[in-house]
């Protein structure tokens, strides 16, 4: 990310006054580092109340090695600190809280939103990485459940945050089409497929129930399991193109099926792979694995051990000589290193395969020690784990098809219908309404994903997900909509060279800090892998917005942005549109769409 202006001026002035009035105790201590502005601008935070300042520098870590108290450090620096055009601070108790002027900080913040337009806080620390990111990869032959709803947001949304940052993020779909899952759901629709044709079932409702169907016959009837086997070893020797073929079909047939939810979702990825991609690429891996000597026999089984002790060895094989998810995970992280020189490579799967994933790394780490792959070829500092928390679905109404899975298609059909009832009470003139209710609904749902830290919990809870006043979705694009209203009304172009230094009221200059702390957001957001930090500020931004929107003049009426005051609308108007333009932005990175109306 590109340095804040504001913070590198404070940061310089701040080192220049360590110098002064420290010189020799950080000399002394080696500690010279305190007169690099860089170092400063690290240490930087943000006061919790806003009213403190743009940033702050909390001095107690310097109190041993000066010798003084915090708050005497912070009233010494502040004392010979340089003021500038721009930055005051004030030293308050162990912090040195620095205040942008704000006529500064509008003209600055508004230029730069009006010029960069969708491009702001774009940057290109990314340049030239090759950023992975998977997330989805659904189970072939099964219902796309809400058990995949939040990797899908999740990662998609991630995808488009690296982008924005110059990454070459690249989005994959790791299908879950392999293992011995498949010989029994072969053996069950030879058996008994016939039953269900005609039935007014989709053709993958229909392979689940064949799959459930399977495990309760299996109970009684040993000699199924028997065959399942065989006809996955079958298939994994590739020689029974009948088998081959079956397979096939269920893998296209779910593709085709998954396209259409993904297309309803917007969720796009730049490649659709899978476990069975991986099947001639685990022998080689292997063989490396046992030439280095990490492998052993346990009960029949081919294991490596890895180095954490909480862990139980991976298995590569077992005793009948099938390979495992955690093999193809292995072979897969090698596989994609070859395919796309990866800097990073994310894995955005629930936080129940964490053991999965310290096994598939630790076995990735062990290989490379063994081989001494030179540090810079190493996959294992490369690899993350993007985990995240459950969600709950307090809604049982919708379990009844097909087992216990709730379909996704199921939540977004819903979304869709209960947001188009609350559009017709509110808008009923609007046109379109279906197409704004779809983008909506899924709005909705997208946002109760990503509102909260991807490792908490999610409860999710129709009315509070789709209420257009809460922390919602709706509430975002309500919000945008009105402020493409706005500009509507107002009717004229907004060019970025409007004088604003008008806008000083309170409401005014809290937005224009939060227009100002968007780029920032998007960093955290991608340091974290969380588009959480993106979804609060765009929250916070919104209320910002609203509370200016909203603000009473000393008559009591409600102060009209667009009024006979001509310089005043367009200082006022440029607001709005950067606004639009943050929020709108926001929503995208999100993978959210912004309706103009609503
Ligand atoms: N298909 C798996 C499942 O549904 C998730 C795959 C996660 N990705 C991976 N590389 N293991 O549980």
């Amino acid at each position: 990310m590109s340095k804040d202006e504001f913070k590198q001026q404070f940061a310089a002035h701040v080192a220049e006054a360590f110098q002064q009035c420290y010189a020799d105790k950080f000399q002394e201590l080696g500690q010279q580092q305190v007169f690099d502005p860089d170092f400063i601008y690290d240490l930087l935070e943000k006061p919790k109340d806003p009213r403190m300042g743009r940033f702050a520098l909390p001095v107690f870590r310097f109190a041993r090695i000066v010798g003084d108290k915090p708050p005497t450090i912070a009233s010494r620096i502040a004392e010979i600190f340089r003021k500038t055009d721009s930055v005051t601070i004030t030293a308050t108790g162990g912090f040195l809280n620095a205040q942008v002027d704000s006529a500064t900080l509008a003209t600055k913040t508004i230029g730069q939103v009006l010029e960069a337009q969708k491009n702001y806080g774009a940057s290109s620390e990314g340049d030239g990485k090759n950023l992975l990111v998977e997330y989805s990869s659904v189970n072939i032959a099964k219902p796309f459940g809400i058990a995949h709803l939040r990797t899908t947001i999740l990662g998609a949304s991630l995808r488009t945050i690296f982008k924005k940052l110059g990454y070459n993020a690249v989005g994959i779909n790791y299908l879950g089409d392999w293992g011995t899952q498949f010989g029994k759901l072969i053996v069950a629709f030879r058996k008994w497929s016939k039953e269900y044709s005609g039935k007014d079932i989709t053709r993958i409702a229909m392979l689940f129930l064949l799959y459930v169907r399977f495990h309760k016959m299996a109970k009684e009837d040993k000699s199924l399991v028997e065959d399942a086997r065989n006809v996955f070893r079958a298939l994994e020797g590739g020689g029974d193109a009948k088998t081959t073929e079956l397979w096939q079909q269920f893998r296209s047939q779910s593709i085709e099926e998954f396209k259409r939810i993904y297309d309803r979702l917007g969720v796009e990825f730049d490649l659709i792979t899978g476990e069975a991609n991986l099947n001639d690429k685990m022998q080689p891996i292997i063989e490396r694995l046992e030439k280095a000597e990490l492998t052993r026999i346990s009960e029949g089984a081919l294991v490596v051990d890895v180095d954490d002790t909480q862990l139980p060895p991976c298995l590569l094989k077992k005793a009948d000589g099938a390979t495992l998810y955690a093999t193809r995970d292995i072979a897969g992280a090698f596989w994609r290193y070859e395919k796309f020189g990866y800097d990073q490579s994310l894995y955005v799967v629930a936080n129940s395969q964490s053991d999965h994933f310290k096994q598939v790394f630790g076995v990735i780490k062990r290989l490379e020690e063994a081989e001494q792959t030179p540090d810079n070829q190493r996959l294992t500092p490369r690899l993350k784990h993007v985990d995240f928390g459950w969600v709950k679905f307090g809604d049982r109404a919708m379990s009844t098809r097909g087992g216990n899975v709730i379909p996704v298609e199921d939540v977004i059909d819903k979304a869709a219908s209960l947001v188009t009832d609350m559009i017709r009470e509110k808008n009923p003139d609007l046109e379109n309404i279906d197409d704004t209710a779809a983008m909506v609904g899924v709005g909705a749902v997208k946002f109760s994903q990503l509102s909260v830290k991807r490792q908490t919990d999610v409860n999710f809870n129709w009315e509070a997900v789709l209420s257009f006043e809460g922390e919602t979705g709706p509430y975002l694009q309500y919000t945008h909509a009105r402020l493409c209203s706005l500009e509507r009304k107002f009717g004229q172009p907004v060019t970025a060279d409007v004088n604003v230094v008008m806008l000083d009221g309170e409401e005014e200059r809290r937005v224009v800090e939060l227009l100002a702390d968007f780029p920032e957001a998007i960093a955290d957001a991608a340091r974290n892998y969380d588009p959480y930090f993106i979804a609060a500020h765009s929250l916070r931004l919104a209320g910002a917005f609203n509370k200016f929107y909203q603000r009473k003049a000393p008559d009591g009426r409600v102060d009209k942005i667009i009024s006979d005051n001509t310089s005043l609308t367009a200082a006022r108007m440029a607001l709005v549109v950067s606004v639009r333009l943050v929020i709108g932005e926001g929503l995208r990175l999100l993978g959210i769409q912004a309706p103009e109306e609503m």
